[in-house]
C-alpha cells in the first residue's frame, strides 16, 4: 500500500536484487517515510523482479534488443518510470546507461549505486579492478547519476577493508554488505529531507 503523501521511488534492477531487497524491507516500516511504486529492469526472469513481485511492487521490463535503436529504448524506458510519477528514481545494480532522454525527465533525482570508491575504480568491474590493482581498502558510491560513467555528484562514500585472501566474491559481497546500509539510509534522508545540487557539492535540506 503507498501512501499519496510520500515520496515515489522507482527501483531500476538487472540482477540478483539484494540492494532493491533493502529498500523494499525499509520502505515496509512507515517510518522510513519513502515508498517502492515500481520497480523495472533491462531483462527478464531476474530474481530482483521476483522480489519486487513478491513484496506486490508492480513491474516492468525494457529490453534494449526489443527497440530499433538505442535511443528508441531510452526513451522507453523513460516513459515507463515516468507512468510511475517518481520523486527518486534508484538504480540498484542496473547494468545499463541511461541516455538523454532519461536524463531530461529525471537527472539531477536519480542515484546509482557504484561497488567502488569513486573516482577510482568506474564501469562494470569494481571490485575486480580494485583487487587487482592491490589496494587495502575500497568500497562503495551513492551518487547523482549523470552522463558520464559513474563520475556523478557524490551523495556518500562508505569505506571496506581488501583482506589478503579476498577473492573477487568475496570482496564484492563484503562491498555489498556496506552498500545496502548506505543506500538504505541515504535513500531514506534524501527523499525525507529533499536536497539540492551545487557544483560538485550535494546538500540536504
Ligand atoms: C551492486 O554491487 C551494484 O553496485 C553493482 O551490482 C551489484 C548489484 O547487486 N552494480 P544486487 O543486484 O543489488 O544484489
Amino acid at each position: 500500500m503507498t501512501d499519496p503523501a510520500r515520496p515515489r521511488l522507482v527501483v531500476l534492477v538487472s540482477g540478483s536484487g539484494t540492494n532493491l531487497q533493502a529498500l523494499l524491507d525499509a520502505a515496509a516500516d512507515p517510518a522510513y517515510g519513502a515508498d517502492v511504486v515500481a520497480v523495472g529492469a533491462d531483462r527478464a526472469g531476474i530474481e530482483g523482479l521476483a522480489r519486487a513481485e513478491r513484496a506486490g511492487v508492480p513491474t516492468f521490463v525494457e529490453r534494449v534488443g526489443d527497440h530499433a535503436s538505442r535511443a528508441d529504448w531510452d526513451a522507453a524506458l523513460t516513459a515507463a518510470v515516468a507512468a510511475h510519477q517518481p520523486d527518486l528514481v534508484v538504480l540498484a545494480g542496473f547494468m545499463k546507461l541511461v541516455g538523454p532522454a532519461f536524463l531530461a525527465a529525471f537527472g539531477g533525482r536519480t542515484l546509482n549505486t557504484h561497488p567502488a570508491l569513486s573516482p577510482s575504480f568506474p564501469g562494470m568491474h569494481g571490485p575486480a579492478d580494485a583487487l587487482a590493482y592491490g589496494v587495502k581498502v575500497t568500497g562503495c558510491t551513492l551518487f547523482v547519476v549523470d552522463e558520464g560513467v559513474d563520475t556523478g555528484v557524490i551523495v556518500e562514500q562508505a569505506v571496506v577493508r581488501v583482506e589478503d585472501d579476498d577473492d573477487v566474491e568475496s570482496l564484492h559481497e563484503r562491498i555489498k554488505t556496506a552498500e545496502r546500509s548506505m543506500l538504505v539510509e541515504q535513500v531514506g534522508r534524501l527523499a525525507r529531507e529533499g536536497f539540492r545540487v551545487e557544483g560538485r557539492r550535494l546538500l540536504v535540506g
